[in-house]
């Protein structure tokens, strides 16, 4: 089990995962400091969010390995939680549109309040971002335990909305399936690069696919 993963999820329920649209843990404000050679923020958080008590490893890995984010947007940020991967981004690239989306309320409304002071964040259910949005750039610390079929359906989802020429970036521990994910990206016909694996993160580039690739 990954380090990150395993502790965020004993903050959790026993029965309740962090992707549960309306989290039933009582409320415990607190705030966490995203603080990067480029970033420092503080952002809010809650019990029933995913790491409500400290940044991720992971996502403070991809935050810290991935390239910096293109200088066209839109950029997504998919599975937002409380904001460090959207808030990072929409710090990094002012004049950017960046989305911010999730499916846990909590998340949702403590990445709201954390983005109050940017103009550039919209935060959103799925189902709210416009068919006619096209991302250059997508981040993400996808939810690996809402299991393979949700995942693999939320890249099938996703995915296809890169611009030609956009990347997505993924934070994927090697215990919780990175490689095994890797492939599965691979055979789906996105081309699928690990740029870096910083202890057992797998950080993955992922390219539009390849119409001629099966899918
Ligand atoms: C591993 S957490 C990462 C959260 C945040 N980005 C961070 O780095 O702290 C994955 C997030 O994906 C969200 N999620 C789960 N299923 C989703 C879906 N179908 N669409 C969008 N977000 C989803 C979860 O609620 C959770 O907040």
């Amino acid at each position: 089990m990954g380090v990150s993963e395993h502790s965020a999820e004993r903050q959790q329920s026993r029965h309740e995962h962090y992707f549960t649209a309306e989290p039933s843990a009582a409320s415990r404000p607190d705030t966490v400091r995203v603080q990067l050679p480029d970033v420092d923020l503080t952002l809010a958080t809650d019990a029933g969010v995913f790491s409500g008590g400290r940044l991720d490893r992971g996502t403070r890995i991809l935050l810290e390995h991935a390239p910096m984010p293109p200088v066209r947007g839109p950029l997504l940020d998919l599975g937002c939680g409380y904001g460090p991967i959207a808030l990072t981004l929409a710090t990094r690239r002012r004049r950017l549109p960046v989305w911010a989306v999730d499916v846990n309320d909590r998340a949702l409304a403590l990445t709201r309040a954390n983005a109050a002071g940017l103009g550039n964040v919209s935060v959103a259910r799925p189902d709210e971002v416009p068919d006619d949005v096209a991302f250059a750039g997508i981040y993400s610390n996808p939810p690996i335990r809402s299991g393979k079929a949700a995942l693999h359906g939320l890249m099938e989802r996703w995915l296809p909305r890169l611009v030609p020429g956009g990347r997505a970036y993924l934070v994927v521990h090697k215990h919780l399936g990175a490689d095994s994910f890797t492939t599965w990206l691979r055979g789906a016909g996105w081309p699928t690069t690990r740029l870096t694996s910083v202890q057992g993160y797998r950080i993955l580039e992922v390219e539009p696919c390849n119409s001629a690739a099966p899918r």
